[in-house]
């Protein structure tokens, strides 16, 4: 494992938030290597204790059981302010750090990924065998995302590139592989035959605030779909890997994305909704709508087509919005209705009820939607009703933050949750097809008042879980 981490970005919004509780909890659990030390780099003038003060404040939740772990990581905390376009500077400061094999976070913007690259090497720091972790966004469209990749490529091999999607550190995404290929139940119903849509919905009660200026310029599109709802997605597509190895997984996510039907401008109206946040009221708080001039969307429902033999025909519905009346982060795999139905009552139409719901935030369930004989029948009919087969893991496992997992998997050196650049390449490309598809079509945003389920256009592609339950929890 190797025990050096640089972490650029170190006074930033996700450092605060992620990067250092995740540092906190993972050295209070003895999950660290013995030499672990943390180089902290950032804008900001501090010096070390200044730094230490700074952190202190942010991870002491006065709980006297963590306090000599919160020391201990402060003691093995260094800070430089540092300015990334300046190389020499970089390299004189940082090359002191090359006498073990380090990792370095860029938790920066991609603008900064190049020249912080360059002081890093300059430094020494990217030799075999230090590794590169970056967060997203890897780009803003293909053109990007390859510019950016190949920057990478000139610095340093694929096998020491680690990219963070954080969806992949929760435990509950990995767990769609586990419950696929280790039941022969769900693995053999996993496909076209058998299911007819599968939806994916990421909703937020959180807004843009704060973040105005980046999301400006991504939209839900670039900010989630891209990312995190193709990495799902995929994880729901991909065709059984033959081992768990890193490459091997990725491979046939690569492979999902590549098959992703392009939109076309023909397709856009059908099979898309742009929506954006006016004012409104989220968890009984009058929130203000999300005001900027460009016409970017905060909610976008999509379906989306994967042309090859297993889903062919199988509409992939992918929802994501800020604002919404409730958090919620599911997966519904809805199967096909029984090809002949017996029962007087209900009607066949109720037998849709067959489906598979994985929620992964912000609790973890999973139901089996069955039809049943609940109550005693009357004489002469069958009635049937919907169930639903409780498949909770129980007791629920204890889940750490996503961050907690990749950074460990990027000190030890695994790769598998991490995207490779050509996931990354193959997801863009699928995005840009979108994004021109609604400019050829002219599809702007629709608006949804914050607390509700996105524009009315966009009702066709809520799943029954979700919609018209007036914002309680689905
Ligand atoms: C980030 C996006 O990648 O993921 C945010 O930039 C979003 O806009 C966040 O809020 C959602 O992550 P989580 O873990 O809260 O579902």
């Amino acid at each position: 494992m190797h025990d050096t981490l640089l972490l650029f970005g170190a006074t930033g919004d996700l450092a605060q938030r992620y990067l250092f509780p995740s540092l906190f909890h993972l050295l209070r659990d003895h999950r660290l290597p013995d030499r672990f030390r943390v180089v902290a780099i950032g804008r900001s003038e501090h010096d070390d204790a200044g730094f230490r003060g700074w952190l202190r404040q942010r991870l002491d939740d006065g709980d006297q059981r963590d306090a000599e772990a919160l020391e201990e990581l402060l003691r093995r905390t260094v800070y430089h302010a540092l300015d990334l376009n300046d190389t020499e500077a970089m390299a004189a400061t940082l090359s002191r750090y090359g006498d073990r094999p380090a990792v370095s976070y860029l938790s920066i913007p991609p603008n900064l990924f190049e020249p912080a690259c360059l002081g890093l090497k300059a430094a020494g720091l990217l030799e075999d065998p230090s590794r590169l972790v970056l967060e997203k966004p890897i780009g803003h469209d293909l053109a990007s995302a390859r510019e950016i990749n190949a920057t990478l490529r000139a610095n340093l091999d694929e096998s020491r590139i680690f990219r963070i999607d954080h969806y992949l550190g929760k435990a509950p995404v990995q767990n769609l592989l586990a419950l696929r290929f280790g039941n022969t139940l769900l693995e053999g119903v996993w496909e076209r035959r058998w299911i007819e849509s599968v939806d994916i919905i990421v909703a937020e009660t959180a807004g843009v605030d704060g973040r105005e200026g980046y999301y400006a310029g991504y939209g839900a599109l670039r900010d989630m779909v891209q990312n995190h709802m193709l990495q799902l997605l995929a994880l729901i597509a991909l065709e059984p890997p033959s081992n768990l190895d890193a490459d091997s997984i990725r491979d046939e996510k690569r492979k999902v994305l590549r098959a992703l039907r392009p939109m076309t401008a023909a397709d856009a109206a059908r099979d898309s909704v742009r929506g954006r946040y006016g004012d409104g009221v989220v968890d009984g708080q009058a929130v203000k709508g999300f005001s900027h001039e460009s016409d970017v969307e905060t909610f976008v429902a999509l379906r989306a087509w994967i042309d090859n033999w297993r889903w062919a025909g199988v509409p992939f519905r992918l929802v994501t919005g800020k604002r919404m009346p409730a958090r919620a982060t599911e997966v519904v795999v809805s199967f096909r209705p029984v090809s002949h139905w017996l029962f007087e009552r209900p009607s066949a139409e109720r037998a849709r009820s067959n489906r598979l719901r994985m929620r992964l935030q912000p609790e973890e369930t999973i139901e089996l939607g069955l039809m049943g004989s609940l109550a005693a029948p009357e004489w002469g009919a069958t009635e049937l009703q919907p169930m639903s087969l409780d498949l909770t893991m129980s007791p629920t496992p204890k889940r750490r933050i996503a961050y907690e997992r990749l950074m460990v998997d990027a000190l030890k050196g695994d790769q598998t949750l991490f995207v490779r650049d050509d996931e990354v390449e193959a997801a863009w490309r699928w995005i840009d097809s979108v994004s021109d598809a609604w400019q050829a079509a002219g599809i702007g945003t629709r608006p949804y008042p914050a607390g509700s389920w996105g524009p009315p256009e966009a009702k066709q592609f809520l799943p029954g879980t979700l919609s018209g339950n007036g914002g309680r929890r689905p």
